[in-house]
């Protein structure tokens, strides 16, 4: 039962936290050097070795005694003894047999990441399980739905635009769109999340298609571009981080054969974003 589920069984005042545990695992070596600085990896992977950041979610009541959920340094303990040498181990495998991992079997070890850890936090629930192969894409289950992976990969654009509404006086336009309405606008480097979900067992979905559809049929008509005179779309609608995601969802859902479009986030700095599920 996820976070809405608990909410509708009456179960009032949960906390979600979520908490990166940070790894990495070195193919080549059999046993992982251990190391010191969790922030950075634990295992701290020597040489070249395959960094990954595992983000737990966990939905449950604060303790009245600690303040906690759960102890994070417990949440970091059960990953590490329990999560970790899943993707170690087949990884090593893998490697020392030559063979590719693909991100099917990537889903299939993240799953079973999930079923191992669903009952090591106690009377907290394990929601959400994601894991980050690389700073900018990403897997996860959702624990409600765990037949299903998520994929999300991040891009970037950077564009100029004005808000403006011609209804409004001059005035009421910089009253309200303030910096935003400056008459020959203004710019900003986007950058688009884009999150798709299919089966675990999906075999034909690739990373490069994916890559291929958002560039042609998304980044390609807003990169370098400005929004309001080079973008049919926003001639008469402000291009806004709300209605920009509309926008991207609007041109990319639907193309991605198997994999459904989930969810479409645009940031305009790292403090302003929005996120559209259609
Ligand atoms: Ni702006």
């Amino acid at each position: 039962m996820g976070f809405e589920g608990i909410k509708q069984a009456g179960f009032l005042l949960m906390h979600k936290l979520a908490r990166a545990v940070r790894f990495s695992v070195n193919p080549f070596l059999a046993e992982e050097s251990g190391g010191f600085n969790s922030y950075s990896s634990k295992p701290a992977g020597e040489g070249l070795a395959i960094f990954f950041e595992l983000c737990v979610s966990l939905v449950g009541r604060v303790e009245r005694s600690t303040g906690f959920v759960i102890n994070v340094s417990d949440i970091d303990k059960c990953v590490r003894k329990f999560a970790v040498p899943i993707f170690a181990e087949q990884i090593r495998k893998s490697f020392q047999r030559g063979e590719h991992i693909g991100l099917r079997e990537m889903a299939e070890l993240l799953q079973t990441a999930q079923k191992t850890l669903a009952d090591k936090f106690g009377k907290a629930m394990l929601s959400e399980l994601s894991l980050k192969l690389n700073p900018f894409r990403k897997l996860a289950v959702d624990c409600e739905d765990t037949k299903m992976i998520y994929f999300s990969e991040k891009f970037e654009f950077a564009a100029t635009h004005k808000l403006w509404n011609e209804d409004f006086s001059d005035e009421h336009n910089f009253e309200l769109f303030g910096k935003c309405a400056n008459p020959s606008g203004h710019g900003h480097n986007y950058v688009v999340e884009v999150t798709v979900k299919m089966p675990a067992d999906s075999e034909a979905f690739s990373i490069a298609d994916f890559e291929k559809i958002v560039d042609e049929e998304l980044i390609k008509f807003i990169d370098h571009k400005n929004l309001n005179a080079d973008v049919d779309a926003f001639r008469k609608t402000n291009p806004t981080v709300e209605n920009i995601a509309v926008f991207g969802w609007e041109r990319i859902s639907g193309k991605f054969g198997k994999a459904m479009l989930h969810c479409v986030t645009v940031w305009e700095n790292d403090r302003t974003y929005c996120s559209y599920y259609g």
